[in-house]
């Protein structure tokens, strides 16, 4: 499997194959650094990680993961940058591809990571767009098959937001063969674009997208309870109205109760405990999202290794 190159800006462009293989190679990558056995595969390589919004997961593991495989990894705000002064993102691509090895950017628009990506020499990495947010999607894979071994047949039952985070589980589950259900408030529904697409990927990959604004209809024998904020980045101002139409969207026990006995609970985190997850189930038995944020750097290492 050669992806040298190849830019990581959402699963859409990763066959089944692609994705099974980052998947095994992030499981692999993890277990040599259990066993002090990582390699420095990218020993002198550098990642430009352009930041426009806040992060602690994807900036932290994404640079630890460049350190330990000998590379290093460049934090860059676009506060600091001449981005923030209004340079052009088509200048920026290709000014820092030629200092760099690959350039992660994490902003709103995904047109603006196409746009960087389409300038560059060097691969782009997608660190959460409004449209997208993949390598999150990847790890969270990663997580399901580590738990389950499986990820073709999974039901996958998504409560919240119709969001990034939503739009790439929909896509990498239907690619996988996964029934990602999906509840989320009336009006609050993944994009048509995304549901068109993910319903195409999911007839040809033996998967199935459901929609519906019923909680319990999507938790229903679930093997994976996921949620996300009811508010992303950007949505600041609509905090208060949404809280008013997300109510019950929430996973807590009764919710535990109707899905498989032996589901886990997902969220990609930052959480709010008492809106889209209750303290109970996050901290319960049941869920495994510290270990699925612990899977970002395993994963984030495959997908350097990877296209780098
Ligand atoms: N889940 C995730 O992407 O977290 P950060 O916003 O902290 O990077
Ligand atoms: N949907 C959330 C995910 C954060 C990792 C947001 O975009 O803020």
């Amino acid at each position: 499997m050669n992806l040298k190159g190849k830019d990581f800006l959402s699963l859409k462009d990763y066959t089944k194959e692609e994705i099974k293989y980052l998947i095994e190679l992030g499981i692999k990558l993890k277990a040599d650094q259990k066993k002090g056995e990582l390699e420095q595969i990218l020993k002198g390589k550098t990642l430009a990680m352009i930041f426009q919004k806040s992060s602690t997961r994807t900036r932290v593991s994404f640079e630890v993961a460049m350190y330990q495989l000998g590379g290093l990894g460049l934090f860059l705000s676009t506060q600091d940058l001449q981005i923030g002064r209004g340079e052009p993102i088509a200048d920026t691509a290709r000014v820092l591809a030629s200092y760099t090895d690959g350039i992660l950017i994490r902003t709103y628009g995904q047109e603006e990571v196409e746009e960087l990506a389409k300038y560059s020499k060097v691969p782009v990495i997608n660190g959460l767009t409004d449209l997208y947010h993949p390598t999150q999607a990847l790890a969270d894979l990663m997580t399901i098959y580590e738990h389950k071994g499986t990820l073709a047949g999974l039901k996958l039952a998504y409560i919240g937001d119709g969001n990034n985070m939503v739009h790439s589980l929909m896509i990498g589950g239907a690619k996988m063969g996964m029934e990602v259900r999906v509840a989320t408030p009336r009006g609050y529904e993944p994009k048509e674009e995304i549901i068109n697409l993910s319903t195409e990927l999911a007839h040809k990959h033996n998967g199935k997208i459901i929609l519906t604004n019923d909680v319990y209809e999507a938790a229903e024998n679930a093997d994976i309870l996921y949620t996300d904020v009811w508010a992303s980045m950007g949505q600041e101002e609509e905090i208060e109205e949404r809280k008013k139409h997300f109510q019950g969207f929430q996973i807590n026990a009764k919710m535990l109760e109707l899905a498989h006995k032996e589901a886990i609970v997902m969220h990609c985190l930052p959480a709010h405990r008492g809106e889209e997850i209750t303290h109970e189930v996050m901290e319960g038995p049941q869920s495994v999202i510290f270990e699925e944020a612990e899977n970002r750097l395993h994963a984030h290492r495959a997908i350097l290794a990877a296209i780098i």
